[in-house]
């Protein structure tokens, strides 16, 4: 992962809201990566997200046999802002999963993100997002089915502090993945949480990405002291997204100064 990387600060996933445009702006600011999405890629996650999006959430409503097109051109518009692009997508099943590695190895797109992390209860219901987190068999195979079929990094997502994620991380890192991307969220509190990332960088040799409650350099830093080779934002960069590519020189500058001892 660390060769596809810009930079260490890379705009998260926010269904219905990182669209190519969205995902351009971030870019073109700095982002070191930018993920579009989340998408869903078989029918069971269309319907499910149909009816979360009629709840009044943001959500992408595209047709699975639209999604082709639709990537292609949102990639495309992200791509013009100068950052690889990263697909957050949610399937059901092994033929699910199959379909977005291909849609999204043809798109121009770097990496296909498995999203283990959704949990709205339509999309848990029908096995995707945070539901994943229960066939851990399943998905071990999905990350090593990917990585032997297309040309892309495959990158696994989930919350964090849902079930035992020492023993994520390490089927995710036996299955062949690219890259694990926590979401150190932490129940009561509004701030990362750092003893899990640390804990997890401790326990496997895979690159991490650290999200949850950035909102500045000094916070995105700190997540990377903790251990995150790379930290990602979501809700801090909903009305402008251009902060991502803001926090991603900050940690650049920051690095550089430790490099020459003045921190
Ligand atoms: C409106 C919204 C939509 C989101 N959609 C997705 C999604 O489709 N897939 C996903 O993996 N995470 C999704 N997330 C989660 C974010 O990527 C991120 O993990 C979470 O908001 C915590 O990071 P933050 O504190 O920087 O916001 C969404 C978050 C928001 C606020």
């Amino acid at each position: 992962m660390r060769d596809v990387l810009k930079r260490k600060a890379i705009l998260a996933a926010m269904a219905g809201i990182c669209d190519g445009e969205f995902c351009f702006r971030a870019a073109k600011a700095g982002a070191g990566m930018v993920t579009l999405g989340g998408l869903n890629f078989d029918r069971e996650t269309v319907m499910a997200g149909k009816a979360v999006k009629l709840r009044g959430r943001t959500e992408f409503e595209v047709e699975v046999e639209e999604i082709e097109d639709f990537l292609i051109k949102e990639v495309r518009r992200a791509l013009e802002g100068g950052a690889p692009v990263a697909v957050n997508a949610r399937a059901t099943s092994l033929e699910g999963i199959m379909f977005a590695g291909e849609v999204v190895s043809k798109s121009g797109a770097v990496a296909l993100e498995i999203d283990a992390h959704c949990r709205q209860p339509e999309i848990m219901a029908v096995g995707a997002g945070q539901a994943l987190l229960k066939r851990l068999d399943e998905l071990s195979e999905w990350i090593t089915r990917l990585k032997d079929s297309f040309d892309i990094k495959v990158i696994l997502k989930w919350r964090g502090n849902v079930v035992d994620d020492l023993n994520v991380a390490r089927i995710a890192e036996k299955a062949g993945v690219d890259a694990i991307h926590v979401d150190a969220m932490k129940e009561g509190v509004n701030c990362g949480d750092l003893d899990l990332i640390r804990k997890i960088s401790k326990s496997v040799n895979v690159f991490l990405i650290g999200n949850n409650s950035i909102r500045d350099v000094e916070s995105a830093i700190e997540m990377i002291k903790a251990g995150a080779d790379a930290v990602s934002i979501a809700r801090a960069a909903m009305k402008d997204p251009t902060i991502v590519g803001r926090i991603a020189l900050g940690i650049e500058e920051w690095q550089r100064k430790e490099k020459n001892g003045k921190i």
